[in-house]
């Protein structure tokens, strides 16, 4: 398909900023957690955008939204594009959101260039990428791949007690979660354009990265149980304090990853719970999340195999119990190569540099991979800041991920 795609950048900043005012906190932080309020706000916002755009709209039972720009041959499969909106608490406007509405604007460009494209191009809204409510992410992609069983779908509450089939069919989605995985080669190709999330791209002057590999998540709970007391009447020797118990943990995490001789394991907890949180009461029980990924896997494990030893001693030196629950453990995803061909092509023919990359962050590009090629496009983000309100991306560095988005999608569905 000859074209020559003329994006409205302008219109899609407008749109960004739009967006970035459907927040659960006040400007300029973003706040969009999963079927509250906001995202449901959101969802209407874009949902809206899609018809506008005479695209076709349907979502299914988890929320996941797909907006087709129907092919001329629609028994072909799909060439899909897209990312979520859904933003963790205290973010920026770019996140996901690029993904969206830049594939967004990319479709409305082909759509201006007159030749439709022999396959559809789609799309996605992915449901809850952001593991905020639920305590683990891509929720809608992992569902979508069969990645997730919808048994462990249901099984799912959040920290209020309220179970995912609650919020879910109060959200408006009530169909059989069995309804929501999609076939094998149900795509032909997914792409997703993304901020990078990271310093790369900005410190080599680079436009563009494109990502050959997703590194390796996998994340755990630990409960550590010890015994509470007065602060001033137990004196120190009688005391199995859970939190000094979890400060152990934590640093034993922090070594595992900073001794697994590469810089590619990455180790943190975000989440630490204190029980019951007084000044003056000795911490009874403590709760801690760990976020721990690498771009290899026997590495990813070896660290969680450290980890666990870094338990059992703290068990036995410390006379606490900590269990620990696996919420995720997944494999890392290998791009595909005729889409990094594809993307590259892209960039050349636009005199765009680019780098090949891994991305370090996850994306439900990594669950898509399971059912489709697929691969990504990185933009800069200033000091590669993300998951914090600060987060920007140039409306440039934009322009130019959409311009590749564009020529990339366009080859594909030709
Ligand atoms: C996605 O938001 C991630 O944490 O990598
Ligand atoms: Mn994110
Ligand atoms: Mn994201």
């Amino acid at each position: 398909m000859e074209f020559r795609p003329t994006l409205s950048i302008d219109r899609l900043i407008s749109e960004l900023n739009a967006l970035a005012q459907v927040s659960e906190a006040d400007p300029p932080v973003v706040t969009r957690v999963l079927f509250s309020d906001a995202d449901l706000r959101a969802r209407a916002y874009i949902k809206g955008l899609c018809l506008k755009a005479s695209l076709e709209v349907h979502e299914d039972a988890i929320g996941n939204t797909f907006a087709r720009w129907q092919g001329s041959e629609p028994g072909l499969a799909p060439v899909a594009t897209g990312s979520h909106i859904d933003a963790i608490p205290n973010a920026g406007k770019y996140d996901g959101v690029v993904g969206v509405l830049g594939g967004l604007e990319v479709i409305r460009a082909l759509q201006r260039c007159g030749a439709r494209p022999k396959h559809s191009i789609e799309l996605l809204l992915f449901t809850s990428e952001e593991p905020t409510r639920f305590g683990i992410g891509c929720l809608g992609s992992r569902l979508l791949s069969g990645t997730m069983t919808p048994d462990a779908a249901r099984k799912l509450i959040d920290k209020d007690g309220v179970s995912l089939e609650e919020v879910r069919r109060k959200a408006g989605y009530s169909a059989p979660l069995e309804e929501v995985k999609l076939p094998g080669g149900y795509y032909k190709a997914f792409v997703e354009l993304h901020i990078e999330q990271g310093p790369l791209l900005e410190q080599q002057k680079l436009p563009l990265g494109i990502v050959t590999s997703i590194a390796a998540p996998a994340s755990l709970r630990f409960s550590i149980e010890g015994a509470g007391g007065h602060a001033g009447a137990v004196l120190m020797p009688e005391r199995r304090d859970a939190l000094c118990a979890a400060a152990e943990l934590v640093l034993a995490i922090e070594n595992a990853a900073k001794s697994s001789g590469a810089i590619d394991t990455v180790a943190t907890v975000g989440i630490c719970e204190v029980f019951p949180g007084a000044v003056n009461s000795i911490p009874s029980r403590v709760r801690l999340t760990l976020d721990l990924r690498d771009t290899s896997l026997a590495r990813r494990d070896a660290a969680m195999r450290a980890i666990e030893t870094a338990r059992q001693t703290i068990v036995a030196e410390r006379q606490v119990s900590i269990s620990e629950e696996l919420v995720n453990a997944d494999a890392p995803a290998q791009c595909a190569p005729e889409i990094v061909e594809a993307l590259s092509q892209a960039c050349a023919k636009h005199n765009l540099a680019s780098m090949k990359m891994v991305s370090r962050a996850y994306h439900d590009s990594l669950f898509m991979s399971r059912i489709a090629p697929v691969a990504m496009l990185f933009i800069p983000c200033r000091n590669g800041y993300s998951h914090r309100p600060d987060e920007y991306a140039s409306p440039e560095d934009i322009a130019r991920g959409a311009l590749v988005l564009a020529e990339t999608l366009a080859s594909l569905a030709s």
